[in-house]
């Protein structure tokens, strides 16, 4: 859990005033983006459009939430272990929904890999969850079970970073209104590819937040997913990744791969048709 760093005096700080959870979704997501790029994956793809997407590792469900935006007809199941997690995106993403929308997100607390839903059309992994399985058969029992949770023209997306700043232990930061992220890589582990990272916060009064959340993963590389995916039985892995803007950033926009560039750190999409 995160450990607030106070001051002397007894006035609340801009860290103990601070909510991890609005932090979190401020530094790392982007949920219109997200949904706009799986629908319009989904479309290409299959010739339809998906009305019935699962979140698996949702968190603060923010993505689903983003999904039933989209009309009538959509409809979401976020699904997390932890149940004071999705407490808080009951609280604050779905009672923000305007009411006729709430109803059609469901908020599931089971692990994904015993969770069991209706068939869906879309299912999605992201910020790299489903590192936390750290052997060939753990990972690839999740992605048979994510192949039988889709309908037969399922889609089912991933993300993943690498480049040789992901092996690297550092620390990044990031300025936001109103408090700095830091994205730290304490450890890594050539040998088994582990690495243990934190997400940690500081304000303009000096205050912080550390190590508001903690992950331990194996660093998969990308031929290992695909592989992987194949294995489980999807009949294609495809690499999505991202464009450069003219100063060589990347530009938000991802398209289909076979190759890559070598940048020093990278994020990209997986998408595995069923
Ligand atoms: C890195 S956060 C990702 C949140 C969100 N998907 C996002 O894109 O920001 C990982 C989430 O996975 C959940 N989690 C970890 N192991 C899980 C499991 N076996 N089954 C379901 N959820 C799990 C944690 O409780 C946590 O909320």
């Amino acid at each position: 859990m995160s450990a607030k760093i106070a001051n002397k005096s007894n006035t609340p700080t801009m860290a103990d005033q601070a909510d991890i959870h609005n932090l979190y979704e401020e530094s790392v997501q982007n949920v219109e983006v997200e949904v706009e790029f799986l629908q319009t994956t989904f479309k290409a793809l299959t010739g339809r459009t998906g009305y019935l997407f699962r979140e698996d590792f949702c968190g603060t469900a923010g993505t689903s939430c983003q999904w039933v935006r989209q009309g009538r007809e959509f409809q979401a199941i976020g699904v997390d272990i932890e149940p004071s997690v999705l407490e808080w995106g009951r609280n604050n993403n779905v009672s923000r929904l305007p009411s006729e929308d709430q109803a059609r997100v469901s908020l599931i607390e089971s692990d994904v890999m015993t969770v069991v839903t209706p068939s869906v059309d879309l299912l999605a992994a992201f910020n790299f969850s489903y590192f936390i399985f750290d052997t060939r058969d753990s990972l690839r029992a999740y992605f048979c079970r994510a192949y039988e949770a889709l309908k037969d023209d399922g889609v089912f997306f991933l993300d993943m970073f690498g480049g040789p700043e992901a092996q690297q232990e550092m620390k990044e930061k990031t300025k936001h209104k109103g408090f700095t992220y830091v994205w730290h890589q304490a450890k890594f582990h050539p040998i088994t590819n582990f690495i243990r990272c934190h997400i940690s916060f500081r304000f303009p009064d000096g205050s912080r937040i550390k190590k508001a959340f903690t992950y331990e993963w194996r660093l998969w590389s990308a031929p290992e997913i695909r592989e992987l995916l194949t294995e489980a039985g999807f009949s294609k892995a495809t690499i999505y990744w991202e464009g450069e803007d003219e100063d060589g950033d990347g530009n938000g926009e991802f398209t289909a791969d076979e190759k890559g560039e070598a940048d020093l750190a990278w994020i990209a999409y997986i998408v595995a048709e069923k």
